[in-house]
């Protein structure tokens, strides 16, 4: 499919049918989102895949009666680092440094310059900086979804403090982003055929 009929493909799936997604499909997916671009490459979040039944049927509490975080084949959390700093940069380095064969005293300037650009943040502006991150991910996991036939439902009308308790996650230095069901769309789901509303490109788009 190409990449325009793909995207009208893809629509926000109301209702998923019980087919699921093969781990192969998933790993291909998570592996393409792991590629998404970030801002200084510093990779600020997390993504959980929910598989359990027990956990999503927890998770439905808080998420505003759209049972279809548990209704899906897995449930993705796009979760932001909480402890946004200097350990971002070192884990970061650290990483560079292995990949590239590159000693890490090689790389200073560049650790000093990324935690300089981290310091001049308050804590508020580091979380939301982290959020951005997770967001990037999220697009291009729907792109790639898309591209690849799986369904998906962009989520955000939760309560994010129920899920960071349930899954955990502030023990752990994350706080939910968004989360993406995902599976195979119902073939009852009408939205499926709905026209797309979006803004003309002279609305949208300026060539200069
Ligand atoms: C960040 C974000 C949060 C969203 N939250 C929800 C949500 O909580 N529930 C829902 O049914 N759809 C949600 N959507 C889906 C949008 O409503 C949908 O993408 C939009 O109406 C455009 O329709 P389409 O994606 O079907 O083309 C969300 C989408 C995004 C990008």
């Amino acid at each position: 499919m190409n990449l325009i009929n793909a995207l009208n493909w893809r629509y926000a799936v109301r209702e998923f049918s019980s087919e699921t997604i093969a781990p192969q499909q998933l790993q291909q997916l998570l592996d393409a989102t792991r590629l998404s671009a970030s801002s200084y490459g510093l990779q600020p979040y997390h993504l959980l895949v929910i598989q359990s039944p027990v956990i999503k049927e927890q998770l439905i509490e808080f998420s505003l009666g759209q049972d279809k975080v548990s209704n899906c084949s897995q449930l993705i959390v796009f979760a932001a680092h909480t402890n946004i700093g200097d350990a971002t940069v070192n884990r970061y380095i650290k990483q560079f440094s292995q990949t590239r064969g590159v000693e890490v005293s090689q790389l200073a300037n560049m650790q000093a310059h990324y935690k300089a650009a981290l310091a001049v943040m308050d804590k508020n502006q580091r979380q939301q900086w982290a959020h951005q991150q997770a967001y990037i991910a999220l697009g291009n996991f729907l792109t790639c979804a898309a591209l690849m036939q799986i369904d998906t439902c962009p989520i955000t009308g939760i309560e994010f403090d129920g899920y960071d308790k349930v899954l955990g996650l502030r023990e752990k230095n994350l706080t939910t982003t968004a989360v993406c069901p995902i599976g195979i769309r119902h073939p009852q789901d009408a939205s499926a055929h709905e026209k797309k509303v979006r803004f003309d490109a002279h609305d949208m788009v300026s060539l200069l």
